[in-house]
This record gives C-alpha cells, sequence and structure tokens, in this order.
C-alpha cells in the first residue's frame, strides 16, 4: 500500500495477513508436490492440505471431511445453486434465493431459469432484511433449494439465516447461504446456522485470491461441478491449489484468534464514520440494517451525487473506497441491492461503501471525516440536480 494510503474496501478484498504469506511462500518453491501423489515430497503437501482444511472446520465447527476445496466464493456459490439443483432435478424443479444476492448466486439461478426451473426471488424490506415467513410462503412441493445469503456485500445487512434454516429443515429442502462475507468476522457455526451448504472465499478475511471452500453438510445430496480428476472425495477435480489451501488454513486460524477483538473495535470505529457524515453532510442517508449489521461497514447514499464521482475524488486523496460492490464498479447500473429494498434509482447512483479491516485505525476514519464533506460540498456545486437550498448552506 502506498504511504498514506487509507484502504476502506475491506468487503471487496483484504490485504494478505503476512503470517498467512509466510506459510504459504514454502509451499511454493519449496515443498512444491502435486497431494495426491505418494512420496513424501507428495504426502507433505497432502498433510498441509488436512491441516488447513481442518482449521477451517474448526471455524465452521464441522467435520474436516465437509469441508471442499474450491477457488473462491464464485465456485462455491455456483457448485451449491447448480449441483443441487441437478442432483433434485427428479424431484423438482423450483428454486428459492433473495433480490439481494451476490451476482454469483444470482446469475447461477438466472441459467438455471433459461434451462427450465423456476426461481422465485424473495423480496427484502428497506434495510436489505429479508423476512422468514416470505421463504415459508415460497416453498413448494417442488422446491429443491433455497440460497439466501448470510451478510449482504453492499449495505452489511445480517440475514436471519438461523431462522430461515430451521424453515428449510422442517421442510426437507437444502439450504445454502453465501458467507462470503461474513465468515471471519462474526460467528459461522454452520449447526447454529442451520445450513447445509455454506460458501467461503479467503481474500475476505486476509487470506489469498482464488482459494474458498464449501461446506457441505454430511448426507447433502449435491452433483459434481468440476469434473476430470478425483480430487476431494471425488466431488471436486482438480489438482489442489496447495499454496492457497495452506493460506486460507492459516487465515482461518487467525479468524478465530482475532475475529471476536476486531469486531468490537471495527463497530465502534463504524459508529464514528457513520455518526460523523450523518452529522456534517446534509441529505445523505445511512443503509443497511442499524443492528444486524456487518462490523465495520458503512453505506451511504448522497443526493445529487454520483458514487464514482466520490470515489474518485476519493482516491486523489488516497482513500479507497467503493462506489457499489466491488463487481458491478465499471458498471453505470445501479446496485440491485438498493432498488430491492425500494430506493429510487437516482439515489442509488450516489452510494458509497466505506469497508474498515483488521489494520484500520482511528486516525484514518478522522481523515475521512475530514476530507469527505467538503468533495460532496464541491461536487453537489456543480451537481445540475442537487437542490439549490442546500447549496449554497
Ligand atoms: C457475498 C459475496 N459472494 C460471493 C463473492 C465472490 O467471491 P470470490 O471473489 O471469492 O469469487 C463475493 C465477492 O465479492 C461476495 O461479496
Amino acid at each position: 500500500m502506498k504511504v498514506g494510503q487509507v484502504y476502506l474496501d475491506h468487503a471487496a478484498t483484504t490485504p494478505m495477513d503476512v503470517v498467512v504469506h509466510r506459510d504459504m511462500g514454502q509451499y511454493c518453491c519449496l515443498f512444491f508436490g502435486n497431494p495426491a501423489t505418494l512420496y513424501a515430497l507428495g504426502r507433505r503437501s497432502s498433510e498441509a492440505v488436512e491441516e488447513a482444511r481442518h482449521r477451517v472446520a474448526e471455524l465452521l465447527g464441522c467435520g474436516d471431511d465437509e469441508i471442499y476445496f474450491t477457488s473462491g466464493g464464485t465456485e462455491s456459490d455456483n457448485w451449491a445453486v447448480q449441483g443441487t439443483a441437478f442432483r433434485h432435478m427428479e424431484k423438482g424443479k423450483h428454486v428459492i434465493t433473495s433480490s439481494i444476492e451476490h451476482h454469483a448466486v444470482l446469475d447461477a439461478a438466472k441459467f438455471l431459469e433459461s434451462i427450465g426451473f423456476e426461481v422465485t426471488y424473495v423480496p427484502v424490506d428497506d434495510t436489505a432484511m429479508i423476512d422468514p415467513d416470505d421463504v415459508k410462503k415460497a416453498i413448494r412441493d417442488d422446491t429443491v433449494l433455497i440460497s439466501i445469503m448470510h451478510a449482504n456485500n453492499e449495505v452489511g445487512t445480517i440475514e436471519p439465516i438461523a431462522e430461515i434454516g430451521k424453515i428449510a429443515r422442517e421442510a426437507g429442502v437444502t439450504f445454502h447461504t453465501d458467507a462470503v462475507q461474513t465468515v471471519g468476522k462474526i460467528p459461522t457455526k454452520v449447526d447454529a446456522l442451520g445450513v447445509d451448504l455454506l460458501s467461503l472465499s479467503a481474500h475476505k478475511f486476509y487470506g489469498p485470491k482464488g482459494i474458498g471452500a464449501m461446506y457441505i453438510r454430511k448426507g447433502t445430496r449435491i452433483q459434481r461441478f468440476m469434473h476430470g480428476g478425483r480430487q476431494e472425495h471425488n466431488k471436486r477435480a482438480g489438482t489442489l491449489n496447495v499454496p492457497g489451501i495452506v493460506g486460507l488454513g492459516a487465515a482461518a486460524k487467525l479468524a478465530l484468534e482475532h475475529r471476536e477483538e476486531d469486531a468490537e473495535r471495527l463497530r465502534k470505529l463504524a459508529k464514528k464514520l457513520n455518526d460523523g457524515l450523518l452529522d456534517t453532510i446534509p441529505d445523505i442517508r445511512s443503509n443497511g440494517h442499524p443492528e444486524k449489521h456487518l462490523p465495520g461497514l458503512v453505506h451511504v447514499c448522497v443526493d445529487g451525487v454520483e458514487g464514482e464521482a466520490m470515489l474518485l475524488c476519493l482516491d486523489a486523496e488516497g482513500v479507497c473506497v467503493s462506489s457499489g460492490s466491488a463487481c458491478t464498479t465499471g458498471s453505470l447500473d445501479p446496485s440491485h441491492v438498493l432498488l430491492a429494498m425500494g430506493m429510487p434509482a437516482e439515489v442509488a447512483h450516489g452510494s458509497v461503501r466505506f469497508s474498515m479491516g483488521r489494520h484500520t485505525v482511528e486516525e484514518e476514519i478522522d481523515k475521512v471525516l475530514e476530507l469527505f464533506p467538503p468533495i460532496v460540498e464541491k461536487l453537489r456545486a456543480m451537481s445540475p440536480t442537487y437542490k439549490k437550498q442546500v447549496r449554497v448552506r
């Protein structure tokens, strides 16, 4: 990171922890054996993979043999949605998800629709909260999967997964949660959540990019997604990404050690930023659920200013934020999450997400609170849409 840079986009990705990097390094050049081979060099890799699997399982409170390594959140989500749908298509072709999922779930659901499945998208309220009753009402005899995210990546709302889990269990429907934004940040024990499938991604909690995992509860029926070798109990083909897996395991261990302390600190910093922005900037609203919220994430909509303009002005000052989810930055479409929350498109266009992490310090929040209000004022002075009376305040 550049000296003086303030990184507030941890929901997009986190810096790899130096301990993670150190642990991975030796499995790149020195212990490079293929874990599927039988000689000592290969066995060394295989042992490292199993140790990492154990660490991830500890974080989720499940058996080691219920963890399957993937290339990240996107693959896990696609596997959960398509693999479950294909495995059960004899029973039915109906899937339930929500209108605020990440595109890795939404587009997999859209793909299923294109080949004859039916999908119900349950709505959210204006805080992006899903009502478990809506999920219950959507269940039909031919429903084969419910996929609801644990926390939303844009506005940070934490969904009532345990309640939905009970509903899914009573109905005998497989339940998947995309926990990419919560693993390593808040408790994610799979039994407490009542899920059959859970997606996670290492780069969201100080691990490497391009590696993730899927939790598959023992007995859950799911079709393999990657065809090829017999790795991962013949469920996910492909030579294992040993350095990545070791990094994921190291990040999982660190998460267990730091998660609670991080969360408490980040909640305080987020409150300071949120309150400071609302106090100093007129015509601004804070989004997401006021209590059931990811620690360290602040999402605001600023009237009369484009999110991208604010992002670029902050970037010029060395502050990294997001004006939507990282995956949609670059597109000028308003966020599907904000639209689903009932926000008018013109308001949704003015959104900025600040997401803090383990290394964020209070001085950085002070810096943003100093920089951001004049940026908004400057942009509003040029805005054709921002109302005049506020402009002269
Ligand atoms: C909620 C959610 N699901 C899935 C993903 C995709 O994960 P990955 O980047 O590991 O493919 C992301 C990444 O932004 C996310 O926030």
